[in-house]
């Protein structure tokens, strides 16, 4: 089988693409990578002589359409994916979001191809911390930020190229991820390499928004189960029932570290910061028999907090040009 991943040397898309290969030995691999400051070519070094890896950007048709006529499979990782960068300029989330998929989607189209496309549960929007609910599949669109806008964006036109072009596609929508590889930007990885480097961790606002944690290879176990089960034109929700609050998670990350669970500092909060996101997987876990193995966030943390320690190579040289962009906007309150 020949997969295209788009994204491919992003987190996600590189952890899927170390996986695949360490699984699905019959699987041949191509990368599509625009390489921009969130990708990190470090990560696919090591499986170089495995890939192929194309530089390019996904709104290149030319490219895009050259490409997807040599593959079975289109994995579709690739996005501008920090909601903090939306919110200082939208464009390049516009372009690559809502062009680069539109690219795909017609590339896609024109050779018949098999297309799985990744998205998020921001689409739903937020809940508030006392509501029972989660969300299900059949949960409105109503997306907050400009990210999670063109996701939402790029969701329905999938949807509609497969109602009225018969396209071979699904769409999962998932939860937060964390593990090795994640940009230091994104708040856990944030957090571990500021107390590896003697600074202290920061909490938007008042630290209580809830985000639903799963481990980046139970979300990736989850898109090869839904390309190989999955019934076209549907989507499915990843969740791994790991709710907690954004101080418990820096108080954690604090402790594993033997540190003093109050030396975080409180910061000026996101606008717009959506309060709670929850899934509900019941559907991939019933209809196509999915299950998490990470169900131990502390034990997963742990285990991403050893990852940065052992990798300072990965991180180190990006790490004051990261905190330079925050200190821009970010003023300590509390
Ligand atoms: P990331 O920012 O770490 O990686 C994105 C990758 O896409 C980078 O390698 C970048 O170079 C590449 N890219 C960006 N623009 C491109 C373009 N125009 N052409 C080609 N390549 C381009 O993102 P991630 O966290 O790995 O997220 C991957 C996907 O998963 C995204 O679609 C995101 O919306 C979705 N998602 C992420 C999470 C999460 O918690 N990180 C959760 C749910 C869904
Ligand atoms: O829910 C899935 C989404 O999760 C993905 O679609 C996005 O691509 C991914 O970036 C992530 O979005 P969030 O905005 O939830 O992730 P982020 O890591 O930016 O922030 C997680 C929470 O932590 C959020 O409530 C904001 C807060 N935060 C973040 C940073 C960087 C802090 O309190 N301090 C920080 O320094």
């Amino acid at each position: 089988m020949r997969v295209l991943v788009t994204g491919g040397a992003g987190f996600i898309g590189a952890n899927f693409v170390l996986r695949t290969l360490q699984q699905r030995p019959d699987v041949q691999i191509t990368v599509l990578d625009k390489l921009t400051y969130a990708a990190n070519p470090a990560t696919l070094e090591p499986v170089a002589d495995r890939i192929d890896l194309v530089k390019g950007d996904i709104a290149d048709a030319d490219l895009v359409d050259s490409l997807i006529a040599a593959t079975d499979v289109v994995v579709h990782f690739a996005a501008e994916s920090h909601n903090d960068n939306s919110l200082a300029d939208p464009s390049s989330f516009v372009h690559t979001n809502l062009v680069g998929t539109f690219a795909l989607l017609e590339a896609v189209r024109r050779h018949d191809v098999r297309y799985h496309h990744i998205s998020t549960d921001e689409v739903y929007g937020d809940l508030d911390l006392d509501d029972p609910a989660r969300f299900t599949e059949a949960t409105a669109y109503n997306p907050s930020s400009p990210y999670s806008s063109t996701k939402a964006g790029s969701d329905l036109l999938v949807r509609a190229w497969v109602r009225s072009f018969g396209l071979r596609a699904t769409i999962s929508n998932c939860s937060n991820n964390y593990g090795p590889y994640q940009h230091i930007e994104k708040f856990i990885p944030r957090q571990i390499t500021n107390v590896l480097s003697g600074v202290r961790p920061r909490l938007y606002g008042d630290g209580l928004n809830v985000r639903d944690w799963i481990h980046v290879d139970d979300h990736n176990d989850a898109v090869w189960t839904i390309i190989e089960r999955g019934q076209i034109g549907e989507t499915y929700l990843i969740g791994a029932d790991g709710e907690v609050n954004n101080r418990t998670v820096v108080e954690t990350i604090l402790e594993l570290l033997d540190q003093p669970a109050d030396a975080f500092d409180f910061v000026t909060d996101r606008p717009g910061h959506d309060r709670r996101y929850a899934i509900d997987s019941t559907r991939l876990r019933t209809e196509l028999g999915w299950r998490p193995q990470y169900v131990d966030f502390r034990a997963g943390l742990s285990a991403t907090i050893d990852w940065y320690r052992d990798h300072p190579d990965w991180w180190q040289p990006h790490k004051q040009a990261v905190e330079q962009t925050y200190a821009t906007t970010e003023k300590v309150i509390g």
